[in-house]
Protein backbone atom coordinates (compact mmCIF):
# COMPACT_ATOMS: atom_id res chain seq x y z
CA UNK A 1 0.00 0.00 0.00
CA UNK A 2 1.57 3.37 -1.07
CA UNK A 3 2.31 6.00 1.97
CA UNK A 4 2.80 9.47 2.09
CA UNK A 5 6.29 11.50 3.44
CA UNK A 6 5.82 14.63 3.93
CA UNK A 7 8.29 16.95 5.36
CA UNK A 8 6.06 18.95 7.36
CA UNK A 9 7.60 23.02 8.60
CA UNK A 10 7.19 25.58 5.91
CA UNK A 11 4.36 27.77 4.81
CA UNK A 12 2.63 26.58 1.05
CA UNK A 13 2.71 29.31 -1.12
CA UNK A 14 1.92 29.49 -4.74
CA UNK A 15 -0.92 28.99 -7.46
CA UNK A 16 -2.83 25.36 -8.56
CA UNK A 17 -5.92 24.96 -10.61
CA UNK A 18 -9.45 22.77 -8.93
CA UNK A 19 -10.10 19.55 -10.36
CA UNK A 20 -13.73 18.61 -11.52
CA UNK A 21 -15.92 17.76 -7.95
CA UNK A 22 -16.29 14.27 -7.33
CA UNK A 23 -19.41 14.49 -6.07
CA UNK A 24 -20.87 15.51 -8.97
CA UNK A 25 -18.72 13.43 -11.21
CA UNK A 26 -20.22 10.17 -10.14
CA UNK A 27 -23.95 10.78 -9.91
CA UNK A 28 -23.85 12.62 -13.07
CA UNK A 29 -21.88 9.61 -15.11
CA UNK A 30 -25.14 7.57 -13.22
CA UNK A 31 -27.57 9.94 -15.05
CA UNK A 32 -25.87 9.50 -18.47
CA UNK A 33 -27.74 5.39 -18.22
CA UNK A 34 -30.76 7.52 -18.73
CA UNK A 35 -29.72 9.30 -21.99
CA UNK A 36 -30.93 7.51 -25.28
CA UNK A 37 -27.35 8.48 -26.91
CA UNK A 38 -24.12 9.25 -26.22
CA UNK A 39 -22.95 11.79 -23.12
CA UNK A 40 -19.87 13.72 -23.04
CA UNK A 41 -18.85 14.87 -20.09
CA UNK A 42 -15.73 17.04 -19.35
CA UNK A 43 -13.70 18.54 -16.57
CA UNK A 44 -13.94 14.77 -14.81
CA UNK A 45 -11.00 14.23 -12.05
CA UNK A 46 -8.62 11.38 -12.30
CA UNK A 47 -9.61 9.56 -9.47
CA UNK A 48 -9.89 6.17 -7.92
CA UNK A 49 -13.98 6.29 -7.47
CA UNK A 50 -14.46 7.84 -11.09
CA UNK A 51 -12.30 4.68 -12.13
CA UNK A 52 -14.98 2.65 -9.79
CA UNK A 53 -17.69 4.28 -11.57
CA UNK A 54 -16.27 3.51 -15.01
CA UNK A 55 -15.89 0.09 -14.09
CA UNK A 56 -19.20 -0.26 -13.12
CA UNK A 57 -20.78 1.25 -15.57
CA UNK A 58 -18.72 -0.61 -18.28
CA UNK A 59 -19.70 -4.11 -16.45
CA UNK A 60 -23.23 -2.96 -17.07
CA UNK A 61 -22.57 -3.28 -20.79
CA UNK A 62 -21.92 0.23 -21.28
CA UNK A 63 -19.49 2.00 -23.69
CA UNK A 64 -17.00 4.28 -21.52
CA UNK A 65 -14.22 6.06 -23.71
CA UNK A 66 -11.76 8.58 -22.05
CA UNK A 67 -10.48 10.70 -24.45
CA UNK A 68 -6.90 12.62 -23.71
CA UNK A 69 -8.70 16.22 -22.47
CA UNK A 70 -9.67 13.94 -19.75
CA UNK A 71 -13.32 13.84 -21.50
CA UNK A 72 -15.70 10.98 -21.06
CA UNK A 73 -17.99 9.47 -23.76
CA UNK A 74 -20.84 7.39 -22.04
CA UNK A 75 -23.05 5.69 -24.03
CA UNK A 76 -25.43 3.77 -22.21
CA UNK A 77 -27.50 2.06 -25.29
CA UNK A 78 -25.32 -0.75 -25.20
CA UNK A 79 -26.41 -1.51 -21.35
CA UNK A 80 -26.77 -5.33 -21.56
CA UNK A 81 -27.13 -6.17 -17.58
CA UNK A 82 -28.64 -4.71 -14.77
CA UNK A 83 -26.44 -6.23 -11.95
CA UNK A 84 -24.27 -3.60 -10.43
CA UNK A 85 -22.05 -6.16 -8.68
CA UNK A 86 -20.83 -6.25 -4.65
CA UNK A 87 -17.48 -6.19 -5.77
CA UNK A 88 -17.67 -2.82 -6.84
CA UNK A 89 -20.12 -1.41 -4.67
CA UNK A 90 -18.48 -2.53 -1.42
CA UNK A 91 -15.67 -0.33 -2.67
CA UNK A 92 -17.81 2.77 -3.48
CA UNK A 93 -20.76 3.03 -1.41
CA UNK A 94 -21.89 5.67 -4.28
CA UNK A 95 -22.31 2.80 -6.59
CA UNK A 96 -25.96 2.88 -5.35
CA UNK A 97 -26.18 6.25 -7.44
CA UNK A 98 -27.18 3.32 -10.47
CA UNK A 99 -29.98 2.39 -8.73
CA UNK A 100 -32.75 5.08 -10.07
CA UNK A 101 -31.50 6.11 -13.21
CA UNK A 102 -31.38 2.03 -14.20
CA UNK A 103 -34.48 1.38 -12.97
CA UNK A 104 -36.38 4.04 -14.37
CA UNK A 105 -34.57 3.43 -17.93
CA UNK A 106 -35.08 -0.41 -17.90
CA UNK A 107 -37.48 -1.43 -15.46
CA UNK A 108 -35.30 -3.60 -13.64
CA UNK A 109 -32.11 -2.89 -11.19
CA UNK A 110 -30.07 -5.18 -9.18
CA UNK A 111 -27.74 -3.50 -6.83
CA UNK A 112 -25.52 -4.64 -3.85
CA UNK A 113 -26.35 -3.45 -1.00
CA UNK A 114 -23.80 -1.36 0.25
CA UNK A 115 -22.78 -1.50 3.94
CA UNK A 116 -21.32 0.97 6.56
CA UNK A 117 -18.57 2.76 6.29
CA UNK A 118 -15.70 3.90 8.85
CA UNK A 119 -17.95 7.12 8.96
CA UNK A 120 -21.17 5.35 10.34
CA UNK A 121 -23.75 3.32 9.22
CA UNK A 122 -24.83 5.46 6.20
CA UNK A 123 -28.29 3.40 5.18
CA UNK A 124 -30.06 3.57 1.94
CA UNK A 125 -33.97 3.67 2.92
CA UNK A 126 -34.57 7.02 1.89
CA UNK A 127 -33.64 6.07 -1.17
CA UNK A 128 -35.58 3.02 -1.68
CA UNK A 129 -38.54 4.19 0.37
CA UNK A 130 -39.21 6.97 -1.90
CA UNK A 131 -38.62 4.79 -5.37
CA UNK A 132 -41.21 2.49 -4.01
CA UNK A 133 -43.73 6.01 -3.35
CA UNK A 134 -43.04 5.70 -7.48
CA UNK A 135 -44.58 2.54 -7.84
CA UNK A 136 -40.73 0.34 -7.25
CA UNK A 137 -41.60 -3.10 -6.17
CA UNK A 138 -38.32 -4.07 -4.04
CA UNK A 139 -36.89 -6.85 -2.36
CA UNK A 140 -33.44 -7.41 -0.47
CA UNK A 141 -32.66 -11.13 -0.81
CA UNK A 142 -28.81 -12.35 -1.06
CA UNK A 143 -27.16 -9.22 -0.18
CA UNK A 144 -28.53 -7.50 -3.60
CA UNK A 145 -31.64 -4.51 -3.66
CA UNK A 146 -33.92 -5.94 -6.38
CA UNK A 147 -36.18 -3.10 -7.52
CA UNK A 148 -38.53 -3.37 -10.62
CA UNK A 149 -41.28 -1.30 -11.94
CA UNK A 150 -44.38 -2.40 -13.95
CA UNK A 151 -44.20 -0.02 -17.12
CA UNK A 152 -42.64 3.13 -15.65
CA UNK A 153 -42.33 4.75 -12.56
CA UNK A 154 -45.26 7.20 -11.71
CA UNK A 155 -44.73 10.69 -10.17
CA UNK A 156 -45.00 11.19 -6.44
CA UNK A 157 -45.15 13.75 -3.27
CA UNK A 158 -42.06 12.39 -1.77
CA UNK A 159 -40.90 14.11 1.73
CA UNK A 160 -37.21 13.35 3.18
CA UNK A 161 -37.20 12.91 6.49
CA UNK A 162 -33.70 13.66 6.64
CA UNK A 163 -31.59 15.98 3.96
CA UNK A 164 -30.07 13.19 2.31
CA UNK A 165 -28.19 14.68 -0.89
CA UNK A 166 -27.21 10.60 -2.37
CA UNK A 167 -31.05 10.24 -2.02
CA UNK A 168 -32.18 13.19 -3.70
CA UNK A 169 -30.23 12.20 -6.33
CA UNK A 170 -31.33 8.46 -7.05
CA UNK A 171 -34.57 9.95 -6.80
CA UNK A 172 -34.43 12.79 -8.93
CA UNK A 173 -32.96 10.66 -11.56
CA UNK A 174 -35.30 8.16 -10.94
CA UNK A 175 -38.20 11.02 -11.26
CA UNK A 176 -36.56 12.10 -14.43
CA UNK A 177 -37.83 9.42 -17.10
CA UNK A 178 -41.44 8.72 -14.56
CA UNK A 179 -44.94 9.52 -15.61
CA UNK A 180 -45.93 12.55 -14.23
CA UNK A 181 -44.23 15.30 -11.67
CA UNK A 182 -42.41 14.39 -8.84
CA UNK A 183 -42.11 16.37 -5.63
CA UNK A 184 -39.36 16.18 -3.50
CA UNK A 185 -39.92 17.88 -0.06
CA UNK A 186 -36.87 18.73 2.18
CA UNK A 187 -34.33 17.81 -0.74
CA UNK A 188 -30.22 18.13 -0.85
CA UNK A 189 -29.61 22.21 -1.77
CA UNK A 190 -25.82 20.51 -2.24
CA UNK A 191 -23.94 22.29 -5.42
CA UNK A 192 -22.99 18.76 -6.62
CA UNK A 193 -27.53 18.45 -6.72
CA UNK A 194 -28.03 21.46 -8.43
CA UNK A 195 -24.88 20.65 -10.90
CA UNK A 196 -26.93 16.79 -11.50
CA UNK A 197 -30.31 19.08 -11.76
CA UNK A 198 -28.62 21.43 -14.54
CA UNK A 199 -27.18 18.20 -16.52
CA UNK A 200 -30.46 16.64 -16.13
CA UNK A 201 -31.93 19.49 -17.75
CA UNK A 202 -29.16 19.93 -20.45
CA UNK A 203 -29.92 16.07 -21.62
CA UNK A 204 -33.94 17.68 -22.18
CA UNK A 205 -35.07 17.01 -18.63
CA UNK A 206 -37.21 18.95 -17.18
CA UNK A 207 -35.96 19.96 -12.99
CA UNK A 208 -37.13 23.31 -11.24
CA UNK A 209 -36.29 24.94 -7.67
CA UNK A 210 -32.72 22.76 -7.91
CA UNK A 211 -30.89 24.89 -4.83
CA UNK A 212 -33.56 25.50 -2.89
CA UNK A 213 -35.36 22.36 -0.48
CA UNK A 214 -38.58 22.00 -2.46
CA UNK A 215 -37.49 19.87 -6.36
CA UNK A 216 -40.18 19.39 -9.12
CA UNK A 217 -39.23 17.31 -11.89
CA UNK A 218 -41.66 16.82 -14.76
CA UNK A 219 -41.05 13.14 -15.98
CA UNK A 220 -40.08 13.07 -19.75
CA UNK A 221 -40.30 10.43 -22.25
CA UNK A 222 -36.92 10.39 -23.31
CA UNK A 223 -33.59 11.85 -22.45
CA UNK A 224 -31.31 13.11 -25.20
CA UNK A 225 -27.55 12.94 -25.97
CA UNK A 226 -26.24 16.16 -25.04
CA UNK A 227 -22.45 17.04 -23.10
CA UNK A 228 -21.83 18.71 -20.18
CA UNK A 229 -19.04 20.28 -18.00
CA UNK A 230 -18.34 19.22 -13.93
CA UNK A 231 -18.62 22.25 -11.58
CA UNK A 232 -15.20 23.08 -9.71
CA UNK A 233 -14.39 20.32 -6.55
CA UNK A 234 -15.28 22.82 -3.55
CA UNK A 235 -14.30 20.13 -0.74
CA UNK A 236 -10.71 19.98 -3.05
CA UNK A 237 -10.43 23.90 -2.97
CA UNK A 238 -11.27 23.94 1.21
CA UNK A 239 -8.73 21.38 1.88
CA UNK A 240 -6.00 23.69 0.27
CA UNK A 241 -7.24 26.56 1.85
CA UNK A 242 -7.24 24.65 5.05
CA UNK A 243 -3.65 23.55 4.33
CA UNK A 244 -2.59 26.98 3.91
CA UNK A 245 -3.92 28.60 6.68
CA UNK A 246 -2.59 26.04 9.04
CA UNK A 247 1.23 26.09 7.65
CA UNK A 248 0.36 30.20 7.76
CA UNK A 249 0.77 30.51 3.82
CA UNK A 250 -0.51 32.31 0.85
CA UNK A 251 -2.20 30.78 -1.95
CA UNK A 252 -4.33 31.21 -5.14
CA UNK A 253 -6.45 28.67 -6.05
CA UNK A 254 -7.84 28.81 -10.10
CA UNK A 255 -10.29 27.20 -11.60
CA UNK A 256 -12.58 27.14 -8.84
CA UNK A 257 -16.03 28.92 -7.53
CA UNK A 258 -16.01 31.16 -4.80
CA UNK A 259 -20.31 31.27 -4.17
CA UNK A 260 -20.01 27.24 -3.36
CA UNK A 261 -18.11 27.36 -0.08
CA UNK A 262 -19.29 30.25 1.83
CA UNK A 263 -19.84 28.82 4.69
CA UNK A 264 -16.02 27.37 5.12
CA UNK A 265 -14.93 30.51 3.60
CA UNK A 266 -16.60 32.33 6.72
CA UNK A 267 -14.60 30.32 9.36
CA UNK A 268 -11.03 30.70 7.68
CA UNK A 269 -11.43 34.54 7.76
CA UNK A 270 -12.40 34.15 11.26
CA UNK A 271 -9.88 32.28 11.91
CA UNK A 272 -7.47 34.99 10.64
CA UNK A 273 -7.35 34.66 6.89
CA UNK A 274 -7.26 37.42 4.38
CA UNK A 275 -9.61 35.93 1.23
CA UNK A 276 -10.34 37.43 -1.34
CA UNK A 277 -11.98 35.90 -4.51
CA UNK A 278 -12.44 36.51 -8.22
CA UNK A 279 -14.81 34.80 -10.48
CA UNK A 280 -13.04 31.90 -10.51
CA UNK A 281 -10.69 31.89 -8.26
CA UNK A 282 -9.94 32.23 -4.36
CA UNK A 283 -6.47 33.71 -2.79
CA UNK A 284 -5.98 32.90 1.05
CA UNK A 285 -3.00 34.97 2.56
CA UNK A 286 -2.04 34.43 6.71
CA UNK A 287 0.40 36.58 6.42
CA UNK A 288 2.75 34.37 8.88
CA UNK A 289 0.36 34.31 11.26
CA UNK A 290 -0.72 32.00 13.35
CA UNK A 291 -4.71 30.74 12.81
CA UNK A 292 -7.13 31.47 15.57
CA UNK A 293 -9.46 29.14 17.11
CA UNK A 294 -12.92 28.69 15.41
CA UNK A 295 -16.29 26.89 16.65
CA UNK A 296 -18.67 25.01 14.05
CA UNK A 297 -21.16 22.87 13.75
CA UNK A 298 -21.42 20.47 10.65
CA UNK A 299 -24.76 20.19 8.89
CA UNK A 300 -26.52 20.22 5.49
CA UNK A 301 -25.58 23.16 2.87
CA UNK A 302 -25.11 25.62 3.32
CA UNK A 303 -23.99 25.37 6.12
CA UNK A 304 -20.75 23.95 7.22
CA UNK A 305 -19.81 20.66 5.24
CA UNK A 306 -19.25 17.69 6.60
CA UNK A 307 -16.83 16.71 3.92
CA UNK A 308 -14.26 19.84 5.38
CA UNK A 309 -14.76 19.16 9.05
CA UNK A 310 -11.69 17.44 9.44
CA UNK A 311 -9.30 19.55 7.60
CA UNK A 312 -10.64 22.55 9.63
CA UNK A 313 -10.00 20.25 13.08
CA UNK A 314 -6.48 20.25 11.81
CA UNK A 315 -6.73 23.71 11.49
CA UNK A 316 -8.08 24.14 14.85
CA UNK A 317 -5.10 21.93 16.71
CA UNK A 318 -2.59 24.24 15.67
CA UNK A 319 -4.71 27.40 16.24
CA UNK A 320 -4.38 30.25 19.12
CA UNK A 321 -7.22 29.16 21.40
CA UNK A 322 -9.88 26.59 22.09
CA UNK A 323 -12.30 25.76 19.44
CA UNK A 324 -15.19 23.10 19.45
CA UNK A 325 -16.46 21.23 16.48
CA UNK A 326 -19.94 19.09 16.17
CA UNK A 327 -20.25 16.03 14.09
CA UNK A 328 -23.97 16.67 13.13
CA UNK A 329 -24.15 14.57 10.18
CA UNK A 330 -22.28 11.60 10.37
CA UNK A 331 -21.93 9.40 13.92
CA UNK A 332 -17.89 8.20 13.74
CA UNK A 333 -16.40 10.80 11.56
CA UNK A 334 -14.28 12.30 14.65
CA UNK A 335 -12.19 9.45 14.41
CA UNK A 336 -8.78 11.23 13.01
CA UNK A 337 -8.53 13.50 16.36
CA UNK A 338 -6.76 10.67 18.13
CA UNK A 339 -4.42 9.68 15.26
CA UNK A 340 -3.84 14.08 15.71
CA UNK A 341 -3.20 14.03 19.26
CA UNK A 342 -0.84 10.81 18.31
CA UNK A 343 1.21 13.81 17.13
CA UNK A 344 0.56 16.09 19.68
CA UNK A 345 -2.68 17.61 19.30
CA UNK A 346 -4.93 17.89 22.41
CA UNK A 347 -8.37 17.03 21.45
CA UNK A 348 -11.22 15.39 23.72
CA UNK A 349 -14.06 14.17 22.50
CA UNK A 350 -17.69 14.71 24.30
CA UNK A 351 -19.75 12.59 22.08
CA UNK A 352 -20.32 13.94 19.17
CA UNK A 353 -18.27 16.85 19.87
CA UNK A 354 -14.42 18.28 19.52
CA UNK A 355 -12.85 20.02 21.88
CA UNK A 356 -9.41 21.38 20.71
CA UNK A 357 -7.03 23.05 22.60
CA UNK A 358 -4.65 24.59 20.07
CA UNK A 359 -0.86 23.63 19.97
CA UNK A 360 2.09 26.17 18.43
CA UNK A 361 3.53 23.24 16.46
CA UNK A 362 2.29 19.28 16.07
CA UNK A 363 5.11 16.61 16.29
CA UNK A 364 5.80 14.03 13.14
CA UNK A 365 4.30 10.44 13.72
CA UNK A 366 3.40 7.88 11.65
CA UNK A 367 -0.46 8.00 10.99
CA UNK A 368 -2.81 5.73 9.51
CA UNK A 369 -6.15 7.38 7.01
CA UNK A 370 -9.27 6.18 8.19
CA UNK A 371 -11.20 7.66 5.38
CA UNK A 372 -11.13 9.85 2.74
CA UNK A 373 -11.17 13.60 4.46
CA UNK A 374 -9.78 12.06 7.73
CA UNK A 375 -6.72 11.72 5.38
CA UNK A 376 -6.66 14.70 3.63
CA UNK A 377 -6.39 16.40 7.58
CA UNK A 378 -3.38 13.75 8.45
CA UNK A 379 -1.61 15.47 5.40
CA UNK A 380 -2.30 18.70 6.97
CA UNK A 381 -1.22 17.96 10.21
CA UNK A 382 2.14 16.33 8.52
CA UNK A 383 2.79 19.76 6.91
CA UNK A 384 2.25 21.38 9.85
CA UNK A 385 4.60 18.77 12.49
CA UNK A 386 8.17 18.80 12.85
CA UNK A 387 9.81 16.22 11.52
CA UNK A 388 8.77 13.35 9.13
CA UNK A 389 5.03 11.96 8.90
CA UNK A 390 4.35 9.27 7.29
CA UNK A 391 0.39 8.61 6.18
CA UNK A 392 -0.69 5.24 5.56
CA UNK A 393 -3.30 3.67 4.05
CA UNK A 394 -3.19 6.74 1.22
CA UNK A 395 -5.66 4.80 -0.83
CA UNK A 396 -8.14 7.07 0.69
CA UNK A 397 -6.97 9.65 -0.71
CA UNK A 398 -6.62 8.66 -4.11
CA UNK A 399 -10.57 7.92 -4.47
CA UNK A 400 -10.66 12.04 -3.83
CA UNK A 401 -7.83 13.90 -4.67
CA UNK A 402 -6.58 13.83 -7.91
CA UNK A 403 -2.54 14.41 -7.54
CA UNK A 404 -2.22 15.57 -4.07
CA UNK A 405 1.71 15.38 -3.63
CA UNK A 406 1.96 17.00 -7.36
CA UNK A 407 -0.50 20.03 -6.35
CA UNK A 408 1.16 20.13 -2.76
CA UNK A 409 4.62 20.25 -4.39
CA UNK A 410 3.90 22.74 -6.58
CA UNK A 411 3.03 24.99 -3.03
CA UNK A 412 6.29 24.07 -2.22
CA UNK A 413 5.49 21.07 0.36
CA UNK A 414 8.29 18.69 1.13
CA UNK A 415 5.87 15.41 0.43
CA UNK A 416 6.48 12.21 -1.69
CA UNK A 417 4.89 8.81 -2.30
CA UNK A 418 6.23 6.03 -1.34
CA UNK A 419 4.60 3.05 -3.26
CA UNK A 420 3.87 0.48 -1.63
CA UNK A 421 4.55 -3.34 -2.35
C1 LIG B 1 -22.76 12.55 0.15
C2 LIG B 1 -21.32 12.77 -0.27
C3 LIG B 1 -20.40 12.72 0.96
C4 LIG B 1 -20.90 13.71 2.01
C5 LIG B 1 -22.38 13.50 2.32
C6 LIG B 1 -22.95 14.56 3.25
C7 LIG B 1 -21.25 11.86 -2.51
C8 LIG B 1 -20.76 10.79 -3.43
N1 LIG B 1 -20.94 11.73 -1.21
O1 LIG B 1 -22.83 11.24 0.71
O2 LIG B 1 -19.09 13.07 0.54
O3 LIG B 1 -20.15 13.52 3.21
O4 LIG B 1 -23.15 13.54 1.09
O5 LIG B 1 -22.78 15.83 2.72
O6 LIG B 1 -21.87 12.82 -2.93
N2 LIG B 1 -29.16 8.86 5.50
C9 LIG B 1 -30.19 8.07 5.95
N3 LIG B 1 -30.87 7.30 5.04
C10 LIG B 1 -30.59 7.32 3.71
C11 LIG B 1 -29.55 8.15 3.25
C12 LIG B 1 -28.85 8.90 4.17
O7 LIG B 1 -30.48 8.03 7.15
O8 LIG B 1 -31.26 6.62 2.95
C13 LIG B 1 -28.39 9.67 6.45
C14 LIG B 1 -26.90 9.30 6.49
O9 LIG B 1 -26.64 8.20 7.34
C15 LIG B 1 -26.27 10.58 6.99
C16 LIG B 1 -27.18 11.67 6.38
O10 LIG B 1 -28.38 11.01 6.00
O11 LIG B 1 -26.37 10.65 8.40
C17 LIG B 1 -26.59 12.35 5.17
O12 LIG B 1 -26.14 11.38 4.25
P1 LIG B 1 -26.19 11.63 2.68
O13 LIG B 1 -26.41 13.07 2.42
O14 LIG B 1 -27.13 10.65 2.07
O15 LIG B 1 -24.71 11.24 2.26
P2 LIG B 1 -24.26 10.55 0.92
O16 LIG B 1 -25.15 10.96 -0.20
O17 LIG B 1 -24.01 9.11 1.16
Amino acid sequence: MDKLLISGGGPLFGEIRISGAKNSALPIMAATLLADGPVMISNVPHLHDITTMFELLGCLGVSVVLNEKMQVEVDATTLHSHVAPYDLVKTMRASILVLGPMLTKFGVANVSFPGGCAIGSRPVDLHLRGLEMMGAEIDIDGGYINARCNGRLKGAHILMDTVSVGATENLMMAAALADGQTIIENAAREPEVVDLANCINALGGRVTGMGTTTLTIDGVDTLHRGSYRIMPDRIETGTYLAAAAATRGCVKLKDTDPHILEAVLIKLEEAGAKISVGKDWIALDMEGRRPKSVNFKTAPYPAFPTDMQAQLTTVNAVADGVGTITETIFENRLVQTHELNRMGAKITLEGNTAIVTGVERLKAAPVMASDLRASASLVIAGLVADGETIVDRIYHIDRGYECIEEKLQQLGANIRRIPGR
